[in-house]
């Protein structure tokens, strides 16, 4: 992806590929909207697709694969163990990250559970820049408890620091000398910080957070499940790596941490994941889980033709042109809700456009779910599933209270290569027709509420039957469109 400028001088993004095979999608009018979403429990994950226009839920498992990808998978060589795809895969990644080690795992949080059960100890903390869901609840279930300790600017809504992921170095060196280092599991870095508006982390921070951890013996372990987009951060916002490839800097990271996992449905634009590690004392103990929980050590739970693809898709990470995608589209989008006054997290993140409930809906409560009412209402009003990122998201505390979360987002995902920018205008025009209507939302409370991961399956109702009356503004204000 690049920008290119056009006569009115305005520079416009420009996708450096071409589709060469589509899905289609439905629009469905307002009143199915209305009733597909009530049957959903006022949950966005439980709709369904054929409900949807633009599934902006996540880019988990959905980014579009490449020709070559396709072309990879025909080659998968089946067999349940010593498959020459495994090998490929493993030397592709063994190359990319510097390491010694690959262990394979079928997704991000399964590669979670094999960290945690070796790495966490009852009453031990996990220092990470901010959490992810299934990252802190991994680490909860194993009695460790979790300390976030990002910049402060991290948790700045409207900001213009290149790099909201950062952690907090003053913060750490607290911590550390707080908790003493054998209290300390490890340090976990998250690229791409999910959570905080796909915000990225800096080498330069990596750098000194690695050094620190290794002067007092403290293990390192990084997500680099939303590495691409961050890898396109530090490539145009850090002056140093302006020149450098984007191998070197994959390369110089797997070497700065102990151990890299990641989420193969987001990095690698395929499905699965796994862990890296070039100490072999910890590769050791993994290992043994891997066949427990996930499959023989040469496919952990992957088909052999989603590794073939994901080898191909690393590479592809590597390529600028790819990876910028999803930043210049985020960026794009943003730019065009800022227009129409639509509150956003900036700067422009990866991952997607994420929107501040919080000030989207300030007549809400956040007892109410803002991010989770806002996230129903914009599917009522177009289609388009988005991702509540917020209180919904929060697990109950053991004494079954609830912690309100620092942010309350909804994120509109943008997978990899997959909309246009059409599609993009349309979702913001919207949300800036919703925000001119926000008094017409109202909160949600749970109905249905599981004890784990919650906002997966959780079921919700309207405090009021306010689902109708913006179902009806907007049919008074759209007339017979969609
Ligand atoms: N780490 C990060 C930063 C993630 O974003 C995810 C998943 C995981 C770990 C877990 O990986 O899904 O393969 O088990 N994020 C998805 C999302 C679910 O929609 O943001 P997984």
């Amino acid at each position: 992806m690049t920008k290119v400028k056009f006569l009115s001088g305005e520079f416009v993004p420009m996708e450096m590929h071409k589709v060469r095979m589509v899905q289609k999608v439905n629009l469905k009018p307002v009143e199915d909207r209305l009733r597909a979403m009530d049957e959903a429990g006022y949950n966005t994950f439980l709709l369904k697709n054929r409900d949807i226009y633009l599934d902006m839920l996540t880019d988990s498992g959905v980014n579009a694969m490449s020709d070559n990808q396709y072309a990879a998978m025909l080659q998968a060589d089946d067999s349940y163990a010593g498959s020459e795809t495994y090998y490929r895969l493993e030397k592709t990644l063994q190359d990319m990250f510097d390491v010694k080690y690959f262990l394979p795992a079928h997704q991000g949080r399964a590669a979670e559970n094999i960290i945690s059960q070796i790495m966490v100890r009852e009453g031990s903390t996990v220092l990470m820049n901010y959490h992810f869901t299934t990252s802190k609840a991994h680490i909860g279930l194993r009695g460790g408890a979790v300390e976030e300790i990002i910049i402060d600017e991290g948790l700045v809504i409207t900001s213009d620091h290149p790099f909201k992921g950062n952690m907090d170095i003053g913060k750490l060196e607290e911590a550390i000398a707080r908790l003493g280092r054998e209290n300390i599991a490890y340090v976990r870095l998250e690229a791409g910080t999910n959570l905080i508006g796909g915000q990225p982390i800096s080498m330069e921070n990596m750098r000194t957070v690695s050094r620190i951890c290794r002067e007092h013996g403290i293990p390192t372990v990084f997500d680099a499940s939303l590495l691409a987009d961050n890898l396109y951060f530090i490539k145009t916002r850090e002056a140093e790596f302006a020149d450098k490839d984007l191998r070197e800097v994959t390369r110089e990271m797997g070497r700065l941490m102990d151990v890299t996992y990641f989420s193969g449905r987001k990095l690698g634009f395929a499905r699965g994941g796994g862990i890296l590690t070039s100490d072999e004392t910890l590769f050791h103990k993994m290992r043994e889980l891997i066949p427990l929980y996930e499959g023989f050590l040469t496919y952990g739970g992957m088909s052999v033709r989603e590794m073939e693809a994901m080898s191909v898709g690393m590479e592809e990470t590597l390529d600028l042109d790819v990876i910028s995608q999803t930043p210049i589209f985020v960026e794009a989008f943003t730019e065009e809700l800022q227009a129409k006054g639509v509150p956003v997290v900036t700067p422009p993140g990866g991952l997607g456009c994420h929107v501040d409930a919080s000030a989207f809906c300030d007549h809400l409560p956040q007892e109410q779910y803002p991010a989770g009412a806002l996230a129903a209402a914009l599917f009522i009003a177009s289609g388009v599933r988005a991702m509540e990122r917020g209180t919904m998201s929060e697990e109950r505390r053991p004494d079954g209270t609830e912690p309100l979360a620092e942010m309350e987002l909804v994120r509109l995902a943008l997978p990899r290569r997959v909309f246009t920018l059409s599609q993009v205008k349309y979702a913001a025009d919207r949300l800036a027709w919703l925000y001119q209507n926000r008094e017409l939302i109202g909160g949600l409370t749970f109905v249905e509420e599981p004890s784990v991961l919650r906002f997966f399956f959780g079921r919700l109702g309207a405090t009021s039957d306010w689902p109708e009356t913006l179902a009806k503004a907007f049919r008074r204000d759209f007339g017979d469109s969609l």
